[in-house]
Order: structure tokens, then sequence, then C-alpha cells
């Protein structure tokens, strides 16, 4: 074993037995290269993150002019930093539906907090719906969020008032009510294995929610910025939340999120108390230098109008007979197989063969695909190649 390798073992906190342990010397553009200069082809973007790709040279030379102009120089929201003011400035024009507030944080855990808070100083209510298999983050008051007992008991006691409600289940809006403070939901259920809505879902969502004052969060943090073929996932469904959450593929790499709402709603931070919700990081300089350079890219390229393509074609090479199903949003992708049992050995092996994928949190069946969406026709043949070699060398090991 490599000194760093036990060093890495001994010393970075570990959040499971089974880490994936690649040992990173770079990464460029679709790859990531080990110290023994072997290259991974990159598919899942670092759990939706990457989406320009490993080190987008826009992103690198933002980084750098920022560190050499001004780092850190006083907490959230006392200085005027250009970076903060440009990137507002244009997330809030490309919003439009009156989300022209942003509030800046470092992941997107504390976006799920502060919307949490900006929704119960806003309504006076303190009761929180989410969606059964959804994951919000793994802060304490975005823990309780989740569903699976199993996993939360451990954790007690989290946020009282939290109900849960079916992702696409329409009888269970009656449970949103009038001592509702915020509806929470992802778009498409990202850690449930790549769950799209249907009939008009979120627009019963949105409408049940107008009907009872029940503030509507979307928890965009993985499906925002390009990565299910619209800038927003909410924009293909028609409609728009009063709190918008943004984090992961937001900074090209760097960590950043945000939560966004009208100026209005956002007011109830400033007064009453004043300071409702500080951050001495949140919205740093260099990180949100990052993430303006990453939305110019987005919205001046045909980078998201050809997501549909490369979707489509992914979706056409992955067939095989151990692919039960694949489901996708865009380059957001759930990789369904007949036989559960058999999902560590095609992670692992694909791992092995030089191409990254990833489980889902709470989908035992299906690995995951999330490419960057700089992805080529020739990589996404190179990538599905050796997925396919993967399970084909499974089942004839099989027969
Ligand atoms: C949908 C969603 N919300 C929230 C989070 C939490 O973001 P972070 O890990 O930056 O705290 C994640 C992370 O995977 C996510 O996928």
């Amino acid at each position: 074993m490599s000194a760093y390798r036990r060093l890495f073992i001994d010393h970075v906190a570990q959040t499971s037995e089974t880490p994936m342990i690649i040992e990173v010397d770079r990464a460029s553009g679709m790859y990531i290269y080990d110290m023994d200069g072997k290259a991974y082809l990159d598919f899942d973007s670092g759990i939706a993150v990457s989406s320009l790709g490993h080190c987008h040279p826009d992103v690198m030379s933002a980084v750098q002019n920022q560190v050499a102009s001004y780092m850190h120089t006083m907490v959230y929201g006392e200085h005027v930093q250009v970076p903060q003011v440009a990137y507002a400035t244009l997330l809030s024009q490309t919003l439009g539906n009156g989300l022209n507030s942003i509030y800046f944080v470092n992941s997107g855990a504390e976006a799920v907090e502060g919307a949490i808070k900006l929704a119960r100083k806003a309504t006076g209510r303190i009761e929180i719906i989410s969606c059964a298999g959804a994951y919000h983050g793994s802060t304490i008051g975005a823990e309780s969020l989740r569903s699976d007992y199993e996993f939360t008991r451990n954790f007690f006691p989290t946020l009282p008032g939290v109900g849960h409600i079916r992702f696409n289940n329409e009888e269970d809006l009656e449970k949103i009510t009038e001592r509702t403070a915020c509806v929470i939901l992802e778009p498409i259920q990202a850690e449930g294995g790549i769950i799209v809505p249907q009939n008009d879902y979120l627009k019963k969502v949105r409408q049940r929610c107008d009907e009872t004052g029940t503030l509507l969060i979307l928890d965009e943090i993985q499906t925002g910025f390009g990565r299910t073929g619209q800038l927003f996932a909410h924009q293909k469904y028609g409609i728009a939340p009063d709190i918008l959450l943004i984090a992961k593929g937001m900074g090209g790499g760097m960590p950043i999120g945000a939560f966004v709402a009208n100026r209005d709603l956002m007011s109830h931070f400033t007064k009453n108390p004043s300071l409702g919700h500080i951050t001495t990081f949140g919205g740093h300089p260099v990180c949100v230098a990052a993430a303006l350079a990453t939305l110019k890219v987005l919205i001046s390229t045909d980078l998201i109008a050809k997501i549909y393509e490369k979707e489509a074609q992914l979706k056409n090479l992955l067939v095989h007979p151990l692919i039960k199903e694949v489901r996708s949003s865009g380059l957001m992708m759930a990789v369904e197989l007949h036989q559960a049992a058999l999902l560590p050995q095609v992670i692992d092996t694909c791992r092995e063969r030089g191409l990254l994928t990833d489980y889902f949190l709470f989908n035992s069946a299906s690995f995951r695909i999330a490419p960057p969406l700089i992805i080529s026709h020739e990589e996404i043949i190179l990538g599905t190649g050796i997925i396919l070699k993967v399970l084909d060398d499974l089942q004839s090991q099989m027969q």
C-alpha cells in the first residue's frame, strides 16, 4: 500500500469501509489521472459537480485572477464585491420569475438550512413537507427531511414537524395544508435513482402550495446548471419556485451554493431580527468568480443545447440483457440492472478498466451516469463500450 493511501486511511476521516481510493494526481476535461498515470474517464463528475469538465480554462483563469486581486475581506453581506454583484445580477436576469435576491453559502446543505429558516420566519409556520426517497444534505436540518427512519433514527432528535409525501403521488398533496411552511422537493429525484415527474406533478404541487400559502422550495442542487437539458430543471416543467436551491455544478469545481428568492421574501433575514442568517465564507470571491465563469460558459455556448442529443446517444447504446431499464433527464441517468447483486461488481470493474460511475444513495439496483456536459460522442462510445464489455464478461461468467 502506498504511503499516501495508508495516511489517507489513518488520518482523513472515513465515511465508509470501502472508499474508492483513487490517488489523484491531476484532472483535465473528461479525465482524472492517478499517480501511476492511469486515466479514468469520468462518467460521474464527482457526483454532478464538474459540469464543464475538470479544470475548465475559463474557470481556472477566473480563479487565478481573483486570487491575485483579493480573497476574503469581510463576512458575507458587508462589502461590495464585484464577483458577487455580477453573479447575482446575471443569475437574477437569467432566472426571471421574481427570483432576484441571492444568498450565497458554501454548500448544498447550507442552502437547504437557509431556506428552511427563511420559510419558517416568513410564514410563521413550522410544518415542513418533503418527499420520500429524497436527499437534501447531511446537516441536521437537511437530514431531518430524509424519509428513511432506519438512517435518521441514529441521529435523533431531528427537526420536529417534518412530514413526507410520495413523489408523483397526487393524493398525498392533501397533506400540504395551511399549517405547512414549505414543501421542499427535487424536480427530478436524484438519489432515488432518477425519478422524473409525471402528469404535470410539479404544476400540481405548485398549485397546492398556492392554495395553502405554502412556500415551494425546489432543490436544484443536483439538477441545476444544465444537467437535465435546460439551465434549471423547473424550466422544463413550466413552474417556478418561491425559493430555489443551487450548489454542486454552480462553482465549476469550487465549493459554493446559494438560495434564491424574491427580495421581499429574503428581507425576512434583514430585520426583526437583523442578521437573521449569517456566514463567514458564504459567497467567497474566488468561488463566486469561478461560478460566474461557469454560468457565462453555460449561457453563451451550445453545451446545453446539445444535451438531449447526448442523452439519446447514451440511451441508444446502453442496451444489454443485464440492463433492465435506463432512466434519464438529460445527462443525469440511472442504469438499472435486473440483478441488484451485480451492482458492486459492475461499478468496481468499470473503475478498474478506467471508467468512473457511482452508486445512488436510495436505489440499490442502479448505477449513476452523470458525465461532464462537455462529453463528446467519441467519449460516449468509449465509456458505454467499457460498461457493455463489463456486462458481457459478467454474463459469460454466469453461464
Ligand atoms: C439534491 C441534493 N440536495 C442537497 C445536497 C447536499 O449538497 P452538499 O453535499 O453540497 O451539502 C445534495 C448532495 O448530493 C443533493 O444531491
